[in-house]
Protein backbone atom coordinates (compact mmCIF):
# COMPACT_ATOMS: atom_id res chain seq x y z
CA UNK A 1 0.00 0.00 0.00
CA UNK A 2 1.63 3.03 -1.16
CA UNK A 3 -1.52 5.35 -0.34
CA UNK A 4 -4.05 5.21 2.06
CA UNK A 5 -7.20 7.59 3.40
CA UNK A 6 -8.57 8.14 7.01
CA UNK A 7 -11.38 10.27 8.33
CA UNK A 8 -9.55 13.08 10.02
CA UNK A 9 -8.14 12.44 13.38
CA UNK A 10 -8.44 13.81 16.76
CA UNK A 11 -5.74 14.21 19.58
CA UNK A 12 -6.57 13.00 22.44
CA UNK A 13 -4.00 14.27 24.66
CA UNK A 14 -2.05 17.15 23.69
CA UNK A 15 -0.30 19.99 25.07
CA UNK A 16 -0.33 23.25 23.41
CA UNK A 17 0.99 25.80 26.41
CA UNK A 18 0.02 29.52 26.70
CA UNK A 19 0.65 32.46 25.26
CA UNK A 20 3.68 32.89 22.67
CA UNK A 21 4.25 29.21 23.26
CA UNK A 22 0.74 28.27 22.29
CA UNK A 23 0.74 30.53 18.91
CA UNK A 24 4.01 28.66 18.01
CA UNK A 25 2.94 25.11 18.54
CA UNK A 26 -1.01 25.14 17.49
CA UNK A 27 -0.58 25.53 14.53
CA UNK A 28 0.85 21.72 13.76
CA UNK A 29 -1.77 20.02 15.87
CA UNK A 30 -4.57 22.15 13.60
CA UNK A 31 -3.11 21.01 10.28
CA UNK A 32 -3.32 17.62 10.72
CA UNK A 33 -6.31 16.76 13.51
CA UNK A 34 -9.87 18.23 14.02
CA UNK A 35 -9.93 18.72 17.51
CA UNK A 36 -7.70 17.43 20.74
CA UNK A 37 -8.27 17.56 23.94
CA UNK A 38 -6.51 20.15 25.92
CA UNK A 39 -4.23 19.36 29.13
CA UNK A 40 -4.77 21.68 31.59
CA UNK A 41 -1.33 21.65 33.19
CA UNK A 42 -0.36 24.97 32.81
CA UNK A 43 1.31 27.47 35.92
CA UNK A 44 -1.36 28.33 37.30
CA UNK A 45 -2.90 25.22 36.56
CA UNK A 46 -6.45 25.66 35.05
CA UNK A 47 -8.89 24.16 37.98
CA UNK A 48 -12.28 25.85 37.09
CA UNK A 49 -14.74 26.43 34.73
CA UNK A 50 -14.08 29.74 34.14
CA UNK A 51 -10.13 29.54 34.01
CA UNK A 52 -10.81 26.29 31.36
CA UNK A 53 -12.96 28.68 29.36
CA UNK A 54 -10.88 31.45 28.95
CA UNK A 55 -8.01 29.53 27.98
CA UNK A 56 -10.11 28.05 25.44
CA UNK A 57 -10.87 31.74 24.36
CA UNK A 58 -6.82 32.17 23.81
CA UNK A 59 -6.81 29.04 21.99
CA UNK A 60 -9.44 30.47 19.51
CA UNK A 61 -7.96 33.23 19.07
CA UNK A 62 -4.69 31.89 18.58
CA UNK A 63 -6.07 29.74 15.53
CA UNK A 64 -7.73 32.70 13.94
CA UNK A 65 -10.70 32.68 11.69
CA UNK A 66 -9.87 29.90 9.21
CA UNK A 67 -9.89 26.97 11.15
CA UNK A 68 -12.53 23.92 11.90
CA UNK A 69 -10.11 23.03 14.97
CA UNK A 70 -11.96 22.83 18.06
CA UNK A 71 -9.99 22.37 21.03
CA UNK A 72 -11.84 20.28 23.95
CA UNK A 73 -11.04 21.50 27.25
CA UNK A 74 -10.18 19.53 30.85
CA UNK A 75 -10.19 20.75 34.08
CA UNK A 76 -7.47 19.65 36.71
CA UNK A 77 -8.01 18.16 39.43
CA UNK A 78 -7.16 19.67 43.21
CA UNK A 79 -7.43 17.73 46.59
CA UNK A 80 -9.91 20.42 47.19
CA UNK A 81 -12.23 20.40 43.30
CA UNK A 82 -15.52 21.08 44.59
CA UNK A 83 -18.28 18.40 43.11
CA UNK A 84 -19.97 21.71 42.24
CA UNK A 85 -17.15 22.61 39.90
CA UNK A 86 -17.96 18.97 37.98
CA UNK A 87 -21.86 20.59 37.69
CA UNK A 88 -20.60 23.69 35.78
CA UNK A 89 -18.09 22.48 33.62
CA UNK A 90 -20.46 19.94 32.47
CA UNK A 91 -23.10 22.65 31.44
CA UNK A 92 -20.56 24.43 30.02
CA UNK A 93 -20.21 22.42 27.00
CA UNK A 94 -16.91 22.24 26.27
CA UNK A 95 -15.18 20.54 29.30
CA UNK A 96 -14.61 17.02 28.10
CA UNK A 97 -12.67 15.51 30.84
CA UNK A 98 -10.91 15.95 34.91
CA UNK A 99 -7.37 14.95 34.65
CA UNK A 100 -5.89 13.15 37.93
CA UNK A 101 -1.77 14.14 38.13
CA UNK A 102 -1.08 12.77 41.10
CA UNK A 103 0.90 15.20 43.14
CA UNK A 104 4.73 15.43 41.53
CA UNK A 105 4.61 12.97 38.66
CA UNK A 106 5.22 15.23 36.00
CA UNK A 107 5.46 18.39 34.70
CA UNK A 108 3.41 21.31 36.47
CA UNK A 109 2.04 18.66 38.85
CA UNK A 110 2.98 20.47 42.09
CA UNK A 111 -1.03 21.32 42.90
CA UNK A 112 -1.77 17.34 42.00
CA UNK A 113 -3.68 15.12 43.81
CA UNK A 114 -2.11 14.26 47.08
CA UNK A 115 -4.51 11.60 47.73
CA UNK A 116 -7.42 10.19 46.11
CA UNK A 117 -9.27 9.58 49.18
CA UNK A 118 -9.44 13.81 49.02
CA UNK A 119 -11.73 13.26 45.68
CA UNK A 120 -14.32 10.74 46.03
CA UNK A 121 -17.25 13.27 46.69
CA UNK A 122 -16.04 15.13 42.88
CA UNK A 123 -16.12 11.58 41.49
CA UNK A 124 -18.86 10.57 42.51
CA UNK A 125 -20.38 13.40 40.88
CA UNK A 126 -18.01 12.93 37.86
CA UNK A 127 -19.43 9.43 37.49
CA UNK A 128 -23.14 10.25 37.60
CA UNK A 129 -22.29 13.39 35.19
CA UNK A 130 -20.93 10.79 32.75
CA UNK A 131 -17.56 13.29 32.76
CA UNK A 132 -14.55 10.95 32.55
CA UNK A 133 -11.33 11.16 34.42
CA UNK A 134 -8.37 11.24 32.28
CA UNK A 135 -5.42 9.65 34.60
CA UNK A 136 -1.37 10.21 34.71
CA UNK A 137 -0.90 6.70 35.98
CA UNK A 138 2.20 6.13 38.34
CA UNK A 139 2.32 6.52 41.62
CA UNK A 140 4.98 8.97 43.22
CA UNK A 141 6.79 7.28 46.28
CA UNK A 142 10.49 7.81 46.29
CA UNK A 143 11.07 3.84 46.94
CA UNK A 144 9.16 2.65 43.90
CA UNK A 145 11.66 2.50 40.97
CA UNK A 146 10.45 5.30 38.21
CA UNK A 147 10.36 1.80 35.81
CA UNK A 148 7.75 0.47 37.87
CA UNK A 149 5.53 3.07 39.27
CA UNK A 150 2.86 2.44 36.66
CA UNK A 151 2.08 -1.11 37.34
CA UNK A 152 2.34 -0.56 41.19
CA UNK A 153 -0.34 2.91 40.38
CA UNK A 154 -2.54 -0.18 38.86
CA UNK A 155 -2.88 -2.43 41.91
CA UNK A 156 -2.62 0.70 44.14
CA UNK A 157 -4.73 2.92 43.08
CA UNK A 158 -6.61 2.11 39.50
CA UNK A 159 -8.18 -1.20 40.79
CA UNK A 160 -9.48 0.38 44.00
CA UNK A 161 -10.81 3.34 42.63
CA UNK A 162 -12.52 1.24 39.59
CA UNK A 163 -13.79 -1.14 42.14
CA UNK A 164 -15.36 2.03 44.28
CA UNK A 165 -16.71 4.21 41.08
CA UNK A 166 -17.84 1.34 38.75
CA UNK A 167 -19.23 3.22 36.25
CA UNK A 168 -16.70 5.90 36.33
CA UNK A 169 -15.54 6.65 32.36
CA UNK A 170 -11.90 6.57 32.88
CA UNK A 171 -9.53 7.32 30.28
CA UNK A 172 -6.07 5.76 31.34
CA UNK A 173 -3.69 8.08 29.08
CA UNK A 174 -0.65 7.54 27.87
CA UNK A 175 -0.10 4.17 28.94
CA UNK A 176 3.41 2.59 28.29
CA UNK A 177 3.67 -1.12 29.81
CA UNK A 178 2.01 -4.68 29.49
CA UNK A 179 0.60 -4.02 32.44
CA UNK A 180 -1.40 -1.02 31.38
CA UNK A 181 -2.62 -2.94 28.10
CA UNK A 182 -3.59 -6.07 29.85
CA UNK A 183 -5.76 -4.10 32.77
CA UNK A 184 -7.39 -1.81 29.87
CA UNK A 185 -8.41 -5.01 27.70
CA UNK A 186 -9.52 -6.51 30.84
CA UNK A 187 -11.79 -3.86 31.89
CA UNK A 188 -15.67 -2.65 31.20
CA UNK A 189 -15.71 -0.66 27.83
CA UNK A 190 -15.91 2.71 29.42
CA UNK A 191 -12.13 2.43 30.38
CA UNK A 192 -10.27 3.14 27.35
CA UNK A 193 -6.74 4.17 26.97
CA UNK A 194 -4.61 6.45 24.85
CA UNK A 195 -1.20 5.75 23.36
CA UNK A 196 1.67 8.02 22.20
CA UNK A 197 3.49 7.48 19.08
CA UNK A 198 7.00 7.95 20.80
CA UNK A 199 6.09 4.53 23.15
CA UNK A 200 5.45 2.90 19.76
CA UNK A 201 8.04 3.70 18.06
CA UNK A 202 10.87 3.71 20.94
CA UNK A 203 11.88 1.88 23.83
CA UNK A 204 14.21 2.99 26.88
CA UNK A 205 17.39 1.69 25.20
CA UNK A 206 16.40 4.90 23.02
CA UNK A 207 17.09 6.84 25.80
CA UNK A 208 20.07 5.91 26.94
CA UNK A 209 22.45 3.99 24.99
CA UNK A 210 25.16 5.89 23.39
CA UNK A 211 24.58 8.42 25.25
CA UNK A 212 21.54 10.57 27.26
CA UNK A 213 18.76 11.35 24.65
CA UNK A 214 16.97 14.14 26.21
CA UNK A 215 14.39 14.79 23.42
CA UNK A 216 13.54 11.30 24.15
CA UNK A 217 12.91 11.68 27.50
CA UNK A 218 9.25 11.73 28.88
CA UNK A 219 6.71 10.94 31.27
CA UNK A 220 6.05 7.81 31.94
CA UNK A 221 9.70 7.23 31.32
CA UNK A 222 10.05 4.50 28.11
CA UNK A 223 9.98 0.84 29.22
CA UNK A 224 11.65 -2.06 28.00
CA UNK A 225 10.85 -3.74 24.23
CA UNK A 226 8.25 -6.43 25.90
CA UNK A 227 6.40 -3.45 27.04
CA UNK A 228 6.71 -1.69 23.54
CA UNK A 229 5.55 -4.82 21.91
CA UNK A 230 2.44 -5.30 23.99
CA UNK A 231 1.56 -1.79 23.13
CA UNK A 232 2.00 -2.21 19.60
CA UNK A 233 -0.04 -5.37 19.51
CA UNK A 234 -2.47 -3.11 21.49
CA UNK A 235 -2.49 -0.35 19.08
CA UNK A 236 -3.14 -2.23 15.93
CA UNK A 237 -5.59 -4.54 17.27
CA UNK A 238 -8.84 -3.09 16.60
CA UNK A 239 -9.60 -2.56 19.91
CA UNK A 240 -11.98 0.40 20.27
CA UNK A 241 -10.45 1.05 23.97
CA UNK A 242 -7.07 1.93 22.63
CA UNK A 243 -6.85 5.50 20.66
CA UNK A 244 -4.54 8.29 19.49
CA UNK A 245 -2.93 10.77 22.23
CA UNK A 246 -0.16 11.86 21.39
CA UNK A 247 0.86 14.10 24.32
CA UNK A 248 2.96 16.22 22.06
CA UNK A 249 4.40 18.28 25.30
CA UNK A 250 6.64 21.13 23.64
CA UNK A 251 9.77 22.46 25.87
CA UNK A 252 12.43 24.81 24.20
CA UNK A 253 16.00 23.30 23.60
CA UNK A 254 17.55 24.90 26.25
CA UNK A 255 14.88 23.09 28.86
CA UNK A 256 15.36 19.82 27.54
CA UNK A 257 19.17 20.01 27.11
CA UNK A 258 20.42 20.76 30.83
CA UNK A 259 21.43 18.81 33.65
CA UNK A 260 18.11 18.21 34.40
CA UNK A 261 15.93 18.35 31.50
CA UNK A 262 12.37 18.95 31.61
CA UNK A 263 10.00 15.75 30.67
CA UNK A 264 8.19 15.57 27.25
CA UNK A 265 8.30 15.02 23.18
CA UNK A 266 7.27 17.35 20.78
CA UNK A 267 5.71 15.68 18.10
CA UNK A 268 2.87 17.47 16.94
CA UNK A 269 4.80 18.37 13.75
CA UNK A 270 4.41 14.94 13.09
CA UNK A 271 2.23 13.19 15.09
CA UNK A 272 0.03 10.84 12.03
CA UNK A 273 3.47 10.36 10.28
CA UNK A 274 4.98 9.09 13.10
CA UNK A 275 1.73 6.51 13.68
CA UNK A 276 1.88 5.57 10.13
CA UNK A 277 5.27 4.47 10.54
CA UNK A 278 4.65 2.58 13.68
CA UNK A 279 1.43 0.69 12.15
CA UNK A 280 3.49 0.17 8.89
CA UNK A 281 6.20 -1.59 10.99
CA UNK A 282 3.75 -4.28 11.58
CA UNK A 283 1.66 -4.46 8.65
CA UNK A 284 -1.29 -2.68 10.47
CA UNK A 285 -2.00 0.40 8.58
CA UNK A 286 -5.55 -0.57 7.66
CA UNK A 287 -5.93 -0.57 11.59
CA UNK A 288 -4.97 3.35 11.58
CA UNK A 289 -8.72 4.96 11.43
CA UNK A 290 -10.10 2.80 13.95
CA UNK A 291 -6.86 4.33 16.47
CA UNK A 292 -6.82 7.57 14.88
CA UNK A 293 -10.09 8.67 14.42
CA UNK A 294 -13.07 6.50 15.20
CA UNK A 295 -12.51 5.22 18.59
CA UNK A 296 -11.72 8.18 20.68
CA UNK A 297 -14.97 10.09 19.49
CA UNK A 298 -17.19 6.59 20.42
CA UNK A 299 -15.74 6.81 23.74
CA UNK A 300 -16.40 10.67 24.15
CA UNK A 301 -19.89 10.45 22.67
CA UNK A 302 -18.74 12.86 19.86
CA UNK A 303 -19.30 12.76 16.46
CA UNK A 304 -16.57 11.19 14.66
CA UNK A 305 -15.50 13.86 11.68
CA UNK A 306 -16.07 14.19 8.31
CA UNK A 307 -13.10 15.30 6.53
CA UNK A 308 -10.48 12.87 5.15
CA UNK A 309 -6.64 12.96 5.82
CA UNK A 310 -4.48 11.22 2.84
CA UNK A 311 -1.15 9.91 3.39
CA UNK A 312 1.58 8.65 0.96
CA UNK A 313 4.47 7.02 0.75
CA UNK A 314 6.98 9.75 0.37
CA UNK A 315 10.18 9.82 2.29
CA UNK A 316 11.04 13.21 4.10
CA UNK A 317 12.95 14.26 6.80
CA UNK A 318 12.19 15.36 9.71
CA UNK A 319 13.48 19.50 10.06
CA UNK A 320 16.03 19.81 12.79
CA UNK A 321 14.56 22.16 14.96
CA UNK A 322 11.42 24.48 15.30
CA UNK A 323 11.75 28.21 15.70
CA UNK A 324 9.81 28.49 19.65
CA UNK A 325 9.75 31.57 21.43
CA UNK A 326 12.94 33.56 21.48
CA UNK A 327 14.65 30.50 20.29
CA UNK A 328 14.09 26.58 19.23
CA UNK A 329 12.28 23.57 19.81
CA UNK A 330 13.61 20.49 18.44
CA UNK A 331 10.68 18.07 17.19
CA UNK A 332 11.01 14.21 17.78
CA UNK A 333 13.26 12.19 15.86
CA UNK A 334 14.98 15.15 14.84
CA UNK A 335 16.96 15.02 11.33
CA UNK A 336 15.45 10.97 10.72
CA UNK A 337 13.53 9.86 7.71
CA UNK A 338 10.25 8.67 7.73
CA UNK A 339 8.36 6.81 5.20
CA UNK A 340 4.77 8.39 5.26
CA UNK A 341 4.10 12.05 4.54
CA UNK A 342 0.26 13.74 4.39
CA UNK A 343 -0.58 14.70 1.46
CA UNK A 344 -3.60 17.48 0.28
CA UNK A 345 -5.05 15.36 -2.04
C1 LIG B 1 4.13 16.57 29.97
C2 LIG B 1 4.40 18.08 29.92
O1 LIG B 1 5.52 18.47 29.60
O2 LIG B 1 3.47 18.85 30.20
N1 LIG B 1 5.36 15.85 29.93
C3 LIG B 1 5.56 14.58 29.51
O3 LIG B 1 6.67 14.06 29.64
N2 LIG B 1 4.59 13.87 28.99
C4 LIG B 1 3.31 16.23 31.15
C5 LIG B 1 2.70 14.85 31.09
O4 LIG B 1 1.78 14.59 30.32
O5 LIG B 1 3.12 13.98 31.86
ZN1 LIG C 1 0.70 14.77 28.83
Amino acid sequence: MDQFSITTPDDWHLHVRDGDALADVLPFTARQFNRAIIMPNLTPPVTTTEQALAYRQRIVEALGPDTRFQPLMTLYLTDNTPPDEIILAKSSGHIHGVKLYPAGATTNSESGVTNITHCHDTLAVMEREGMPLLIHGEVTHDHIDIFDREAVFIEEILNPLIECFPTLKVVFEHITTKDAADFVHAAPDHVAATITAHHLLLNRNDLLVGGVRPHNFCLPVLKRETHRLALMDAATSGSAKFFLGTDSAPHSRSSKEQACGCAGCFTAPLAIELYAQAFDSVGKLHQLEGFASHFGPDFYGLPRNTGTLHLQRRPWHVPPSYAYLDEEIIPFLAGTQLDWSVVSE
